[in-house]
């Protein structure tokens, strides 16, 4: 069974069921409190909630999804980045027993995968939530016998909401080779920002199933990668490490979406996630001793792979194509600067900080040069540095600063400097709306309605400089955002914050909600000047500066 025979059955099967067949959505959703579609029923999300769904109560969908939240388990069986969920979704329509029932007939009756080796899970229900009794019967009444259904807590078994409110409830799921293939979620309650719950006067159905999981299953295959959908991209790379050829693969396949829906690497949000992932994909590149360039027949094998499905990926191939060489030769002059430093002696946990080299490829190069590294040594000093920056799945790429290069630091505590210093010259009235920082430069955007006048730059420019020279002390410290908040903290993204927060303040004068890394004392920075001033929008300004 092919997976492009899977993706269709699944359409036309529920469209039989008096579904109405809905095209994927974005990967860039408009809900500002999620980085990307995480899942099938976000488009549908208002439906669940009394608005009227111009589709009907009842659709089916095949929706593109990125998950940053799984990055890090790339590799192992299940877990991508890009995946394509297929999903059956009712606003107030069915509920339980016809959702159970189609979901079993698709996959053992109309699919025949084996029932003997399927399991069932279903939520054990807690002080807020009963048991979900009735979704136990309804499987036993289809003939699965009762100790293959298993009862679970919240963790495994309650679903939602995406972002910070929305649809939520309690969920039944099908696993297969011991891996969770559908996810059945009966939308019940409403979780508001205070996490609480309350019942939806609207009773939902939501469900998930990751089409790689099913023509992995459907294909015999043991992982994956090991199924149509991965094969043709997992075949081209030559090397011995099976988990960073997984890792290639999918980094490429997931790049080749993002930037076919306008992402563009970059130091932040989005731009930072594409970012990380191709280069990580050529770090492992590395690691398999990869030729330059390894990227693009990837890339254009993915592309292959999803021609008819995805006909757009082809017709803005090449510039895909150009996107990812430009940022592989980006990322080749910063690891030659990195070898250039480990060559000097620079300890793998420097590398790791300044120059992103993961420990695997440190050990590989000091191999070569008969080094040994202290592994254990970075292992301790990377954990001091996870505890700090630990902010949790999606939170973690945002208010922090990506690259952890020393210049890159410097101009991040130079935009905290100049945040303040605008507020004194042009009023507490301005905040930051958003910023931009290389090696090279800095660039911040804050809400003012007009040019700034040669004076309130030069007084800007002044009061950044004797903050330097003062040779302030940068500190952090943990708290809630609450206590962040009461305390005066600036914040820009607050409602991407997680519950614990890092404040850093410069002495008196500045104090910000960020994810660091900053430098210790302001006198590293050197001399901040100015150099451009312009608008970037309707009542926003944009200063340009730099250190010298
Ligand atoms: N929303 C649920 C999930 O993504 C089911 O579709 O797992």
């Amino acid at each position: 069974m092919t997976s492009k025979y899977l993706r269709q059955e699944f359409l036309s099967f529920f469209e039989k069921r008096g579904h109405k067949i809905v095209p994927s959505s974005s990967l860039l959703p408009s809900d500002p409190s999620v980085l990307f579609t995480t899942a099938g029923m976000q488009q549908f999300k208002p439906y669940y909630l009394g608005e009227k769904s111009p589709y009907g109560s009842n659709v089916v969908s095949c929706q593109k999804c990125f998950r940053t939240s799984d990055v890090e388990e790339v590799g192992d069986e299940s877990h991508l980045t890009f995946l394509e969920m297929l999903g059956n979704f009712s606003f107030g329509g069915y509920f339980k027993e016809e959702a159970i029932k189609s979901a079993y007939d698709f996959l053992f009756k109309e699919l025949k995968l084996p029932l003997a080796e399927a399991v069932f899970t279903v939520f054990e229900g807690n002080e807020n939530v009963p048991e979900d009794k009735e979704s136990v019967e309804i499987w036993k009444k289809l003939g699965v016998p009762e100790d293959k259904i298993q009862k679970k807590g919240k963790e495994d078994n309650f679903w939602g909401p995406t972002g910070e409110e929305g649809p939520c409830g309690p969920t039944t799921e099908i696993h297969l080779k011991g891996i969770e293939v559908w996810n059945l979620v009966f939308n019940e309650y409403y979780q508001d920002k205070n996490k609480k719950l309350t019942p939806l006067s609207q009773r939902g159905v939501d469900t998930g199933m990751g089409l790689e999981r099913l023509a992995m299953i459907a294909q015999g295959g043991n992982s994956v990668f090991e199924t149509d959908l991965f094969s043709p991209i997992i075949n081209e790379i030559t090397g011995e490490n099976e988990k960073a050829k997984r890792i290639i693969a999918d980094h490429v396949k997931g790049s080749i979406f993002l930037i076919q829906e306008g992402v563009l690497p970059s130091n932040v949000e989005r731009g930072y996630v594409l970012r990380r992932v191709l280069r990580r994909a050529i770090r492992y590149g590395k690691l398999l001793n990869l030729p330059k360039n390894f990227l693009i027949p990837l890339a254009q094998k993915a592309i292959e792979i999803y021609n008819d499905i995805y006909p757009e990926l082809r017709s803005n191939e090449s510039d895909i194509v150009t996107v990812i060489q430009n940022e592989e030769e980006k990322f080749e002059k910063t690891l030659e600067d990195g070898l250039k430093q480990f060559e000097k002696g620079l300890d793998a946990f420097e590398l790791y900080t300044t120059y992103g080299f993961p420990l695997e490829l440190t050990i590989e190069l000091a191999k070569e040069k008969g080094i040994k590294i202290d592994v254990e040594g970075f292992n301790k000093k990377f954990k001091e540095h996870q505890e700090i920056s630990r902010a949790g799945a999606e939170k973690k790429f945002v208010g922090g600063l990506a690259d952890h290069s020393e210049k890159t630091i410097k101009y991040h505590t130079a935009a905290h400097l100049m945040l303040a210093a605008l507020r004194e010259v042009l009023g507490p009235e301005i905040y930051q709306k958003g910023s931009n920082i290389t090696a090279e430069r800095l660039r911040f955007d804050f809400n003012y309605p007009q040019k700034l006048s040669e004076e309130q730059i030069r007084k800007v420019e002044e009061l950044v400089n004797q903050k330097i020279k003062e040779d302030l002390a940068v500190n952090c410290q943990e708290m809630t955002l609450k206590e962040a908040k009461e305390k005066g903290a600036m914040g820009v993204f607050e409602e991407k914050y997680g519950e614990k927060v890092k404040v850093y303040s410069i002495g008196e004068f500045s104090k910000e909600i960020c994810g660091g890394p900053h430098v210790k004392m302001t006198s590293e920075l050197g001399n901040f000047k100015i150099t451009k001033e312009e608008s970037s929008g309707a009542g926003i300004r944009r200063i340009r500066a730099v250190l010298e």
